[in-house]
């Protein structure tokens, strides 16, 4: 069985999306532009109402998927074709854009800590216009397994020891995990062979991803591999572990538009302006 380790090492670079939301942005800034199927990752972390309360008024998406892990707070979701989701802590919002939707994301909280991860999932070219779907999943229904001592794991998508995550039907069949490992915990973690994948410590000091220190806020992206072997810091830690089936198809993208080519993005531009999402 081959390991898998971590060939590069990402920080996020601070920034504001929507209304002037303050986010760590991980994925799609200078340093890892993309990581094929994944095309964003932001982690928010705030309890100051001033660097959320603004919110994500309505904006548009087209061409992938967009998926929101609430850790605190709570944020109303709702689109321009009727949907309504509430983002409670702890529950997944797996949003499927298809050729397009107009949405807002409103924080439902005037004060404490909120705290979550939007991650950008890229989608085919055959699936780009699909109609959009959504999986609102709250957290009652994410398994929650403990496949050794002292590792507690959440499984969104995927499947880890007999439990099967909820998100279903995703084209990149990903692995969304959230594990927590306390100081001398150890497992081997078994990931499909050819998905790109990265780790990600968001609580705690650091964490051991394939034999490697990794620390708070630092993204590891892996190796190919079949396996990665994890292991507990001095502290208690929490990471994300996420991996997809790699597209290797060009990408054009533009903001909240990410296409094959970029008459397919002035389309989506068009499209937009005309009212036809
Ligand atoms: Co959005």
């Amino acid at each position: 069985m081959s390991d898998r380790h971590i060939t590069r090492r990402i920080h996020g670079i601070d920034t504001a999306d929507g209304a002037g939301v303050k986010l760590k942005r991980i994925i799609g800034q200078p340093g890892l532009d993309m990581l094929d199927p994944f095309l964003l990752l932001d982690e928010f972390r705030s309890d100051s109402a001033d660097d959320y309360i603004a919110g994500f008024p309505e904006h548009p998406h087209r061409g992938f998927e967009t998926v929101t892990y609430m850790l605190a707070g709570h944020m109303q979701h709702g689109d321009n074709h009727g949907n309504r989701g509430d983002l409670t802590p702890g529950s997944v919002q797996w949003m499927t854009a298809g050729r397009g939707i107009l949405h807002s994301e409103m924080p439902q909280q005037e004060n404490g800590l909120m705290w979550g991860f939007q991650l950008w999932v890229n989608l085919p070219a055959k699936d780009k216009m699909t109609a959009p779907r959504y999986q609102d999943i709250g957290p009652e229904r994410i398994p929650v397994v403990h496949p050794a001592a002292g590792v507690e794991v959440k499984v969104i998508a995927g499947t880890l020891a007999g439990a099967t995550g909820p998100v279903e039907g995703i084209v990149t069949a990903p692995v969304y995990l959230d594990i927590g490992l306390q100081p001398g915990a150890k497992f081997t973690l078994d990931l499909p062979v050819g998905h790109h994948g990265f780790a990600y410590v968001f609580d705690g000091e650091s964490a051991l991803v394939g034999g490697e220190q990794l620390r708070r806020s630092e993204l590891g992206v892996l190796s190919e591999g079949e396996q990665l072997q994890l292991a507990g810091g001095d502290q208690p830690s929490r990471l994300l572990v996420v991996a997809g089936k790699p597209l290797n198809e060009s990408v054009a993208r533009y903001g909240p538009f990410v296409m094959n080519t970029p008459e397919q993005i002035h389309e989506a531009i068009a499209d937009f302006r005309t009212g036809k999402f």
